[in-house]
């Protein structure tokens, strides 16, 4: 299986969306739930989260842990899909709220909208029911599966049209337990949906002509950046440190460790450009100690073997992920690529 989210993605993302939620709900007013208000909310008045069973509930608990507004808990189950994965082109409530939503603040949580069905049953259902205002949380959004219109008021992440497992989304009710999402794919058979991992380098090209670079190969940007941009003949990376693309967590064993790694990562993202490293004119180095520059030295120049592009090396106090060194490339593109 693929990792498309890693675990320290999921906690920096759900701690955004924690703030967004405490700072909307924070205040309680005439119209609904929050930026209007005029008073603190009180604990007698709590938010309610209402997480929809099963697959929300290890995003529900991670969201709620962040949450300062006071804050009630319920759950709602529908049943919409059979064990193998199939609509069923009917909803049914499987389990019930047991709090009084009237005249009160909703949140609800999912963890995932596909076609649109369940979450937009469920908020005509709160909405019928009195609720004072009634918003939608989702971890995930798979828009290409959209059936029906819902909106989103605050989403994690936008995901391609694959089936996804983990942190509580399953497959015949495994998978739940993993602390990432990843692309479900039976071993040795084809996808639940196309596309898959792994899938070959992509790019796209911009109207401003700039061409945005991707491969499975190395960790994915998951925000609002891209392994590598080229443009006008010269390609520019982001900073790779040593994550292991397949587990999206860094590898064990330390500096070298990392050093390798971050290096491959490059090394697979010049590759996507059809470039290599004899192809980079200029390095930017940073690392936690510099006291390991002579071991970076030694690996770095293993990778550029005889190629000696220009480079800058600096200190950082600290780096992404609590990695110990980090490196972006500027390259230039072979003629016809990129
Ligand atoms: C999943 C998911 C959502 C719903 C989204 O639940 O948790 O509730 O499907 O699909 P839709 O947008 O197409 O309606 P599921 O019914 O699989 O139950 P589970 O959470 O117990 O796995």
């Amino acid at each position: 299986m693929r990792v498309l989210i890693p675990a320290a993605e999921l906690a920096r993302r759900v701690a955004e969306l924690a703030g967004r939620i405490d700072a909307d709900y924070r205040l309680v007013g005439d119209g609904g739930g929050g930026r209007r208000g005029h008073r603190p909310r009180a604990q007698d008045d709590p938010l309610i989260a209402v997480g929809v069973l099963k697959g929300s509930v290890f995003f529900l608990a991670d969201l709620l842990k962040r949450l300062r507004v006071p804050v009630a808990v319920d759950f709602l189950q529908t049943a919409s899909y059979g064990a193998g994965g199939e609509h069923r082109g009917e909803m049914r409530i499987r389990k019930d709220l047991d709090l009084s939503i009237r005249g009160r603040d909703v949140l609800l949580v999912e963890d995932i909208v596909d076609t649109g069905f369940t979450a937009r049953t469920i908020l005509d259902l709160l909405r019928h029911r009195g609720a004072r205002s009634v918003r939608l949380c989702a971890l995930l959004d798979k828009t290409a599966a959209r059936q029906v219109e819902v909106p989103i008021d605050y989403r994690g992440f936008a995901i391609e049209n694959v089936f996804v497992v983990g942190y509580g989304l399953d497959h015949g009710e495994r998978y739940r337990n993993l602390p990432y999402i990843a692309v479900w794919q039976a071993e040795g058979e084809p996808p639940a949906t196309a596309p898959t991992a792994p899938t070959p380098p992509t790019s796209e090209r911009s109207i401003s002509g700039m061409q945005f670079h991707h491969t499975d190969q190395a960790p994915a940007a998951i925000g609002p950046y891209s392994q590598a941009v080229s443009v006008d003949g010269w390609l520019y990376t982001s900073g790779q440190v040593g994550l292991d693309p397949a587990t999206g967590e860094l590898v064990a064993g330390g500096f070298e460790a990392q050093a390798r790694r971050a290096l491959e990562n490059l090394r697979q993202v010049l590759a996507s450009a059809g470039c290599g490293f004899s192809d980079v004119v200029k390095a930017t180095v940073y690392v936690v100690d510099l006291a390991d520059f002579p071991r970076l030295n030694a690996l770095y120049g293993e990778a550029m073997a005889e190629h000696r592009p220009a480079r800058s090396t600096v200190q950082a106090a600290a780096l992404p992920r609590g990695a110990l060194v980090e490196i972006d490339l500027v390259a230039r593109l072979r003629p016809g690529a990129g």
